[in-house]
């Protein structure tokens, strides 16, 4: 296929007349270009900043990739030198017809400079031309990327690989790469039922190893634009990869904060391009200077809103090559960290609005080093943060979260682009230790593991032995010494796809919380989200030892979502808003449509309560006043429209972005990082109130949850009798994969008339109220993980209390008004629920009352004889499968399974998750498919109707009422 030397050259230079290509230096204080013209068969040099002496210049085969390597022009990087020539001084033109003559394209080489002072600087090379590449990922036995380039207009590419032999037990020196434009599905489909013949052979590559890293560059003369798949020839075997387009990078930092507004955008077209950088601020007001990319994104809105921006929530300067420089102004980009982009662009200082675009030769959008998902700081001249906002992602992401619980608490999230499974994957990790009394450890491995933790945990209490081996789907050798040699943070294809500590860095553990030494980073360049779902993370014991000290679930993040639910109240205004996110933690987005306005409404907020009574159903006593959670003085909020979302309440939306005044019909699109729909501060659960002109409340609507589509809801009930009066309303989604929404909890509870006590500190206990009605006492928290950070608790953070420390993370509950909250450490189902468990209040440190949860959630209770070994699992499995639903939807209930009324019998309590027909319910008890749990008739003793853990009459739930009813009327 490949065309005869002459013929090749002919296509190359021949249809172009006139190819300048360009390096642009930036690099150890050299600046300037050298040019190459394909016309003048000329090299034009004009370099500042080498000293002047006789320079060497040549050419390599691979491409430079800035911000990617802390020598990026060593010969590994850039590829063997194809052509030299030398200058008499920095600004020179010479001829090099000789260039000309060879077999290349100049697109994608490197030009690499000895300077006079010995330094070596190094530039890639392009056209003028816009360029496309493609992009195929091979894992073992060779493993690496391909990059086929193409400039546009020309029939020929380049292909551009850094394989290698990650297989200690054989060798490859060189590689045959093949190409196929089958429509196959996949590799798979492809190799399956291969026709070497259909299969066009571009060329050789070298093959290195993970020790000794070698680029390899390939010219092929044409290239059919509809190859699919890229095939390496093993002699014995065929390895595929598919081909996929590399997209060019935007993200931006979406600014929104002390009244500044505007963005800053990146953009970078492949892991070979310089990036641009498009400032656009607006009201800066001369209050800001120096500004940098900070390690880590955005925690959600904290009060005041600069403490979002503190070294705890985003950490220092993101800086990958640990530089400590001081260099002066005007020195060339390598030299500065590369997230101090004033100081490589200029500061912000005495501006109001700035817009400016700049070009950056080390601030990379792809690979290890990638900026990608962390954030961006304003500090004052004298270096105080001031404003700050994440970078997003180039497009819809996908976010598998890892929620540790137990020894070690915290959070860890993996983002990729739902569209490309190649592109790089996120790692945002925040963990520490649950114990206050746990020493600091360092140096802990950490990995994905091959399979989610046994749904049981009777026999292994933290699970972590359940969880299998690594996840290490191409089978890399890890058993000789010279994994760990090779497996490391440069060669991330020698490691175990799971191996992250191998690719990254080890972790280290500290029993505070939520500090910058908690949180790390990472960019990882050869996993992919769909394969992570479903395993599970562990971390191994401190200083790499081996023992499983934690682990916890990958779990496919839900992105939580609300709408305005049916409007209530005079007005005759219809419409929606619709709330949603794109990236955990990420600004809310706003869908706003409004129609029958009629030019009478005015200002629209979130108000704090759900509407409960259809009787003035907007009124204040009904749903209060304005979400206010951070008591934001609105004297000082800027006129509605003009200020940025941190200076208005958070449910003030008419303020953040300007009233309805004088519309009839209204559609806008709104982002909101100061509208949290998940944690204490959610608005989910509230209502939305639009307002006339004049202030009154014209109409109201519920704001719900929507209900992703593998979610079911788990509903739940508190009610109180006695010194208090009233409900405590919980309610959760819960996921097949065993993840969980927060608990919503909508409180309603009165003192007594004769009591004046005005609030209550509330705690869930261990134990259910106890069959004399005594109050489980406060030395009974419910406290599954064994947390002793009681101190801690606090809001901000919930990860450190106890599960059934309510006052610690809420505070305690009014007894004169109804509120409503949310929380993130609760579960309503799974082998943690609060159901069947005592909710207990106290007054005035006295417990005063209590009441049993109870599943408003179908629910029943299975009697059969008694066994030796009880096994949840196999209980779960049959339930489920009676009901023809999924076992993460069988939860079975605490005490159980207890002894039987006679005896002689066993009893399980269990719940199901969202909706099951209590036909298909009552079912289960006699269905042959349950086994040994099968209803037994030995175990009814006659006329008893008592079979129940708790006597139908104190069953509250309308559900289990039913299902207590139907059991009743069968004996
Ligand atoms: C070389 O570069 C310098 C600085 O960019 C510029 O001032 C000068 O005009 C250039 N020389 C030529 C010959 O283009
Ligand atoms: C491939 O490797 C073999 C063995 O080292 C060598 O003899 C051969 O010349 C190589 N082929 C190419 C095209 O580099
Ligand atoms: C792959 O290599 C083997 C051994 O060199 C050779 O026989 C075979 O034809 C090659 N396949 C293709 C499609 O080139």
């Amino acid at each position: 296929m490949l065309l005869p030397r002459a013929l090749t050259l002919f296509i190359l230079w021949g249809s172009a007349s006139c190819v300048q290509y360009r390096a642009d230096f930036n690099m150890m204080g050299v600046t300037g270009w050298i040019l190459f013209d394909s016309t003048e068969q000329k090299s034009t040099t004009n370099l500042t900043g080498t000293g002047t002496c006789r320079i060497n210049i040549s050419l390599t085969t691979f491409p430079v990739m800035y911000g990617h390597f802390a020598s990026p022009c060593q010969k590994s990087h850039i590829g063997e030198s194809v052509f030299t020539f030398s200058v008499d001084q920095p600004q020179a033109v010479v001829n090099v017809s000789s260039l000309f003559e060879q077999n290349i394209s100049l697109d994608a080489l490197s030009v690499l400079v000895d300077t006079c002072t010995g330094t070596r600087i190094c530039a890639g090379l392009t056209s003028e031309s816009h360029v496309r590449t493609w992009q195929a990922r091979f894992y073992s036995p060779i493993a690496g990327n391909i990059y086929i380039r193409q400039v546009t207009g020309e029939a020929g590419a380049r292909v551009l690989s850094d394989l290698k032999n990650v297989d200690q037990t054989r060798t490859f020196p060189n590689v045959t790469i093949l190409v196929s434009q089958s429509s196959a599905t996949s590799c798979n489909t492809l190799l399956g039922s291969l026709d070497p013949k259909s299969l066009t052979k571009l060329g050789v590559l070298t093959v290195g190893s993970p020790l000794e890293p070698v680029k390899s560059r390939l010219e092929i003369s044409t290239l059919n634009s509809n190859v699919h798949f890229a095939v390496l020839n093993l002699t014995s075997s065929y390895m595929c990869a598919e081909i996929r387009s590399v997209a060019m990078k935007v993200v931006s930092a979406v600014v929104n904060m002390q009244g500044i507004k505007g963005y800053f955008t990146f953009q970078q077209p492949s892991p070979f391009d310089l990036t641009t950088i498009i400032v656009n601020l607006t009201n800066l007001d001369r209050r800001v200077g120096p500004y940098h990319v900070h390690q880590f994104p955005l925690p959600q809105m904290r009060s005041p809103s600069d403490s979002s921006c503190s070294n705890n929530n985003l950490g220092g300067h993101w800086n990958p090559f640990n530089l400590n420089t001081q260099a002066p102004r005007g020195s060339t980009h390598d030299l500065f960290e590369v997230g101090d982009l004033s100081a490589k662009h200029g500061s912000l200082e005495n501006s109001n609005n700035f817009q400016a675009t700049f070009t950056d030769w080390n601030l990379p959008l792809f690979g290890r080093n990638s900026i990608v998902g962390r954030s961006v700081v304003m500090h004052l001249p004298d270096g105080t943060r001031f404003a700050c906002a994440s970078l997003g992602y180039p497009g819809e992401v996908s976010v598998a979260k890892a929620a540790f619980r137990g020894l070690v608490v915290g959070t860890v999230l993996f983002t990729q682009l739902s569209s490309d499974p190649y592109s790089d994957v996120s790692v945002f990790m925040d963990l520490s230790y649950g114990q206050l009394s746990a020493p600091s450890t360092m140096n802990h491995n950490w990995h994905v593991h091959n399979y989610p933790i046994s749904t049981e945990t009777d026999s292994d209490k933290g699970g972590c032995l359940s969880t299998g081996g690594h996840w290490n789907p191409y089978n890399i050798d890890t058993t000789g010494s010279v994994y760990t040699v090779n497996c490391a943070p440069d060669s991330p294809f020698a490691c175990e796809v799971g191996d992250i500590s191998g690719k990254h860095k080890t972790v280290d553990l500290q029993s505070q919380m939520g500090t910058v030494a908690t949180k790390n980073f990472f960019t990882d360049t050869t996993s992919w989200l769909s394969g992570m779902v479903g395993r599970s993370l562990v971390i191994h014991g401190p200083n790499q030892a081996g023992p499983r000290i934690a682990c916890a679930n990958l779990t496919l993040y839900r992105f939580p979502s609300a709408r305005s639910d049916f409007w209530l109240g005079t007005g005759t205004s219809e419409g929606q808003v619709r709330f949603s996110q794109v990236s955990p933690q990420g600004p809310t987005i706003l869908n706003i449509s409004f129609t029958g306005l009629n030019a009478r409404a005015g200002g629209y907020h979130i108000h704090i309560l759900p509407i409960k009574s259809t009787q003035e159903p907007c009124s204040d006593t009904n749903i209060m006043g304005h979400f206010n959670p951070f008591s934001v003085n609105t004297a000082s909020s800027p006129a509605p429209g003009n200020g940025t979302v941190d200076q208005y309440e958070i449910g003030d939306i008419s303020g953040k972005f300007g009233d309805l005044t004088g519309q009839n019909s209204f559609q806008n699109q709104y982002t909101d990082g100061n509208m949290p729909l998940s944690g204490p501060n959610s608005i989910i659960g509230r209502s939305l109130v639009i307002h006339y002109a004049n202030g009154s409340r014209m109409r109201c609507a519920d704001i719900s949850a929507e209900v992703s589509q593998d979610g079911n809801l788990v509903i739940a009930k508190a009610m109180f009798s006695s010194a208090i009066t009233g409900t405590v309303m919980m309610s959760q989604l819960s996921f097949p994969d065993g993840s969980f929404g927060d608990v919503m909890l909508e409180v309603d509870v009165r003192a007594s008339q004769s009591s004046n006590f005005a609030e209550a500190s509330w705690y869930i206990a261990d134990k259910p109220v106890g069959s004399d009605g005594t109050c489980p006492g406060e030395e009974e928290m419910y406290n599954p993980f064994n947390t002793t950070n009681m101190n801690n608790c606090s809001q901000d953070r919930a990860l450190s209390c106890l599960v059934g420390d309510l006052t610690g993370r809420h505070g305690s509950l009014s007894l004169k008004k109804r509120q409503l909250y949310n929380d993130i450490l609760l579960q309503l189902a799974g082998d943690f629920t609060a159901v069947h468990r005592a909710l207990v209040l106290r007054l005035n440190n006295t417990t005063t009352a209590c009441a049993n949860i109870h599943p408003e959630s179908p629910s029943a209770t299975q009697i059969f004889p008694t066994m030796a070994s009880f096994s949840r699992h196999d209980f779960r499995k049959r339930v489920a499968d009676v009901l023809n639903l999924h076992i993460s939807r069988v939860s079975i209930l605490p005490g159980s399974p207890s002894q039987g009324p006679d005896g002689k019998c066993q009893q399980v309590m269990y719940l199901v998750s969202g909706e099951v027909s209590q036909e298909k319910l009552r079912s289960v008890k006699t269905s042959d498919m349950m086994g040994v749990f099968k209803e037994s008739k030995t175990c009814i003793p006659t006329g008893n109707t008592g079979l129940m853990l708790v006597p139908c009459r104190m069953l509250l739930s309308a559900m289990t009422a039913a299902v207590c009813l139907l059991r009743s009327l069968r004996h």
